[in-house]
């Protein structure tokens, strides 16, 4: 079995040291981190990093015992041979760092959300990615993560009906928080095609001029509606991180950032509509990260595609900026394709 060579870009939290963070937290299952991951897979080794901070790039690669160091990516790409690449930078940087990696002949990049900061960012990555046959995966973990895989195939088998209505509690900044957001709606309803998106946001200033906000703004509520008449709303629970998929014939809920799950089934015999409590299946407790690197690493052995590939991001990031369009234009319904490919939403 051969042993991948990996690079990374961006050497702070995500990269290396957000375990430490959670470290007590149920919701998460470890190795969170990149490198963490990286270190447990056994197949692949982290041989160069790259960071515009020499501090940070100093302490990442001495607690991973990382060869080479870089202040320049484009540097550690053009040198180092490199099978797989991580992009853990602010989404502002993103952009720049996919595609030169793409160019220069990367096989495999795991980027971080946001995937970017406009549609226009977003297809040229799609594009990038298809010319150069580069596997990318995006780093909206619920897609990897067992417990939100058996929710979604729990719906997909029809087990509690038909669903209609996904309910997504969550605060936080549009493109920080709901890329993730967004992404587990789509994944937990199959990825439909969606109709249309309303939202409103607070908190960023948008300059007409430059067809940009100035920061990631917070989304106070959003609403998408999708093919088969399925319907997300997105609510501003404080501290709260929770889905509910409403269907038919039950409910199902992750509660806690995915240290529950919930399900009830509607009770045929009771004309009243009432529900009793069903139990979850169990699942087995495997780290997102882990499942999102092997599934890249799946996707250059077999030439297949990834989970979450660039096309899916760019979906995804279609429903957040529609959401921003929508504030813009008063709160209208904005029918995706978005006409505006470059508004430009930044992101840490
Ligand atoms: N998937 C998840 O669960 C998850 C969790 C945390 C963070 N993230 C994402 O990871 C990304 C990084 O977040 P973080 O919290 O680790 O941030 P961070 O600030 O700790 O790390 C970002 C690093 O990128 C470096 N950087 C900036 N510009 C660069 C450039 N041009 N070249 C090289 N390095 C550059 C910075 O110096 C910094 O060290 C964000 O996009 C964030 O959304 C994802």
């Amino acid at each position: 079995m051969r042993e991948y060579r990996v690079g990374v870009v961006g050497c702070g939290r995500m990269a290396g040291s957000i375990d430490d963070e959670v470290e007590g937290y149920a919701a998460c299952i470890l190795p969170y981190s990149h490198a963490a991951a990286y270190s447990a897979l056994g197949r692949t080794k982290i041989v160069a990093a790259a960071d515009v901070n020499r501090d940070k790039l100093d302490a990442f690669c001495k607690r991973w015992k990382v060869e080479s160091r870089y202040l320049d990516f484009r540097e550690m790409i053009a040198k180092e041979k490199l099978d797989i690449l991580s992009v853990t930078t602010p989404a502002t940087v993103r952009h720049e760092v996919v595609t030169f990696a793409a160019r220069k002949g990367i096989r495999a990049i795991y980027c971080e959300k946001a995937m970017c900061c406009s549609m226009s960012q977003a297809e040229d990555i799609v594009e990038a990615c298809k010319r150069a046959k580069v596997k990318l995966n995006v780093g909206t973990l619920r897609r990897f993560h067992p417990g939100y895989q058996k929710m979604r195939e729990i719906i997909e088998a029809g087990k509690i009906g038909e669903p209609r209505v996904v309910i997504a509690y969550s605060s936080g900044a549009l493109m920080h928080t709901h890329s993730h957001t967004v992404d587990t709606v789509r994944f937990l309803l199959g990825d439909p095609k969606p109709i249309y998106i309303q939202g409103t946001i607070d908190g960023a200033e948008y300059d007409e001029a430059k067809n940009a906000f100035d920061q990631d703004p917070s989304l106070v509520a959003g609403q998408i509606s999708f093919e088969g008449g399925k319907q997300a709303f997105f609510v501003p629970s404080p501290g709260m991180y929770e889905f509910e998929v409403d269907c038919t014939k039950g409910v199902v809920r992750v509660l806690d950032n995915g240290i529950d799950w919930r399900m009830r089934m509607r009770v045929e015999s009771d004309k009243w509509g009432s529900h009793a409590p069903v139990p979850f299946p169990p699942f087995e407790r495997v780290s997102p990260t882990v499942k999102c690197i092997e599934d890249l690493i799946n996707a250059i052995e077999t030439d297949s595609d990834t989970k979450c590939n660039a096309s899916v991001g760019r979906d995804g990031m279609e429903l957040c900026i529609g959401m921003a369009l929508s504030h813009l234009r008063g709160g209208m319904r904005i029918k995706p394709p978005i006409e505006n490919r470059t508004l430009y939403v930044p992101s840490n």
